[in-house]
């Protein structure tokens, strides 16, 4: 990701967010989730973002903090097409070259669709907790599941 993509992953990260989230989270996160949110949390995670690109416009993300795949969003018109494991895979790649055993993400226990991705892409739900999603207020506890890599997936299976 370049500086010159903050506006465009931002636009990516606030619809995907809306349709991913809306009416699975409390309201809290809800208000906390403005427009200028994602621009200002954008802008400060160039260094960790991965891009990827289609006819020369972004059109999808995917951040990483340590061994978390943090986010992970496509533009509305890139759904569908196979954007989201290439980006998912490359990502798994970098937090085990970075030397994690594992990667893992939480997912909002309502987000039927990218639980059925992630399972399809091989990860291994884990099961129900409470993330704490940040907010400048402290933070909101949003009912989620656990998935961890397919790499792990499969070591635990041997
Ligand atoms: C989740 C996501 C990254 C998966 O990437 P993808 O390349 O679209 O993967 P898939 O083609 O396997 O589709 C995954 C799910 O996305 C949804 N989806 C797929 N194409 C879609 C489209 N054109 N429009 C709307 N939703 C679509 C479907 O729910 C689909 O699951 P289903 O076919 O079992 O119903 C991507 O769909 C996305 O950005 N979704 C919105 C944001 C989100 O939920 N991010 C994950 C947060 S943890």
């Amino acid at each position: 990701m370049a500086a010159a993509d903050v506006d465009a992953v931002a636009r990516i990260w606030r619809e995907g967010w809306a349709d991913a989230h809306l009416g699975h989270v409390p309201a809290a996160l809800v208000a906390a989730r403005t427009s200028g949110s994602f621009t200002e949390r954008a802008h400060d995670r160039v260094d960790d973002t991965i891009v990827a690109t289609r006819a020369d416009a972004v059109a999808g993300f995917v951040m990483i903090d340590g061994d978390q795949v943090d986010q992970l969003y496509l533009d509305r018109a890139a759904r569908g097409s196979g954007i989201g494991a290439v980006l998912l895979g490359a990502e798994e790649q970098a937090i085990v070259a970075a030397g994690y055993g594992r990667a893992w993400l939480a997912v909002a226990t309502g987000n039927n669709g990218a639980r059925r991705f992630y399972e399809r892409q091989g990860w291994a739900d884990e099961g129900p907790f409470v993330h704490h999603a940040p907010t400048p207020d402290g933070g909101v506890a949003v009912d989620c599941h656990r998935f961890v890599s397919a790499a792990a997936a499969r070591a635990r299976q041997t």
